[in-house]
């Protein structure tokens, strides 16, 4: 399935569930304080987990773009090294603003996976959070594990601990206990070996979490105390590069079709090949990763300079063209040559990545 019918898949599924599908808000952040980019699908709907704000639906889904290289989500060093983090990314998910909570969230995610996409339930684990003994002294979430005994094996079901099952925004902000899901799509032969339970959430290439099933009821406040939400409410992201990995059979989001336009005509344009020499395909991938950033970035209005969030995208511009500049040879400027591939190949679906593309490049 090629990655423009895996998105589309997924919003006609919520669509077909009476969710209101609507575009991926602005990355560029410009009335949150406690953030300078969107870094969740959730960011711009704080509002209205919080009690401020009422949307047009009480159930929403989307695919938005994040990124995550500044604040408590940082992923920037990880890029390029590894085959599986990203500065921006899509991140899919469905919303319920105190409309339904556990029991359909997770039975339409398992719907989602396994019948539509067609997901072999063997590659499959879930997490659920086992509580905490700590300031904020949380239950062990049952009602998430007695519904997922319902869908899966219960020696699929992982407790896991609070850094991995307890999502938050950031440091203040709406919060709640998750469950992740997690594919191994390593080798038969590798799996043989080691148990794929042993690996998830062990930074394993190929057992990693795609998709996040958070169960909002608190907000962390300034002086770090929890406080019940008014309401109960849904918040999924779905690592879209990552299903675009699982669904294509391949075992690097970079081999996806999301990337691979971007690196031919960087391997073009740099006379190199992926996949010949480690240093140049760690180069690659992180330009083709970093020019998406900075592109849908200027997109949204955010140009690189040398403050704040604009600091934040001149970065990883230089770290684009560091890399171009060490490892690919290419002494003069050539990122800005990607920004056509990538407006065509995007542009259906983020349309700002049209409109702007003089202005990008
Ligand atoms: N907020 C959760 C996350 O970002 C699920 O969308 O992982």
């Amino acid at each position: 399935m090629k990655s423009q019918e895996i998105r589309a898949t997924f919003l006609e599924f919520f669509k077909s569930k009476q969710h209101l599908i609507v575009p991926s808000a602005s990355m560029v952040t410009k009335d949150d304080p406690t953030l300078l980019f969107v870094n969740s699908g959730m960011a711009p709907f704080k509002e209205y987990f919080l009690g401020n704000g009422t949307p047009k639906k009480s159930r929403i889904a989307d695919t938005q773009k994040c990124l995550r290289v500044s604040g408590k989500h940082n992923d920037l060093e990880e890029v390029g090294y590894d085959t599986y983090h990203h500065t921006l990314f899509e991140m899919l998910g469905n919303w319920s603003f105190g409309d339904y909570f556990k029991k359909e969230a997770i039975a339409w995610a398992w719907e989602l996976l396994t019948e539509v996409y067609k997901i072999d339930k063997d590659i499959l684990y879930v997490t659920v959070f086992e509580g905490s003994n700590d300031d904020d002294n949380l239950e062990m979430d049952t009602e998430a594990y007695d519904i997922w005994k319902q869908y899966i094996a219960e020696d699929r079901i992982l407790k896991g601990n609070k850094k991995d099952n307890f999502w938050e925004m950031g440091d203040q902000g709406p919060c709640g206990p998750c469950s992740e899901i997690h594919v191994d799509i390593r080798t038969p032969e590798e799996k043989a070996k080691v148990d794929g339970k042993t690996l998830v959430n062990e930074d394993h290439p190929q057992v990693v979490e795609i998709w996040n099933l958070v169960f909002m009821q608190y907000n962390r406040k300034a002086n770090g105390t929890l406080e019940n939400l008014p309401n109960k409410h849904i918040d999924t992201g779905m690592g879209f590069e990552r299903l675009c990995m699982v669904l294509q059979d391949v075992k690097s989001n970079y081999d996806t079709d999301v990337f691979t336009p971007i690196i031919r005509e960087i391997e073009t344009i740099t006379n190199t090949k992926y996949r010949v020499e480690e240093k140049q395909d760690i180069a690659i991938r992180v330009i083709s990763d970093h020019v998406r950033a900075v592109a849908f970035s200027i997109a949204d209005g955010q140009l690189p300079s040398n403050t704040g969030a604009g600091y934040v995208i001149r970065r990883i511009l230089r770290r684009a063209v560091r890399y171009g500049f060490t490892f690919l040879d290419k002494k003069e400027p050539f990122i800005f040559r990607l920004v056509d591939i990538l407006s065509k190949k995007m542009g259906q679906a983020f349309p700002e990545l049209k409109a702007q593309k003089q202005l990008i490049e």
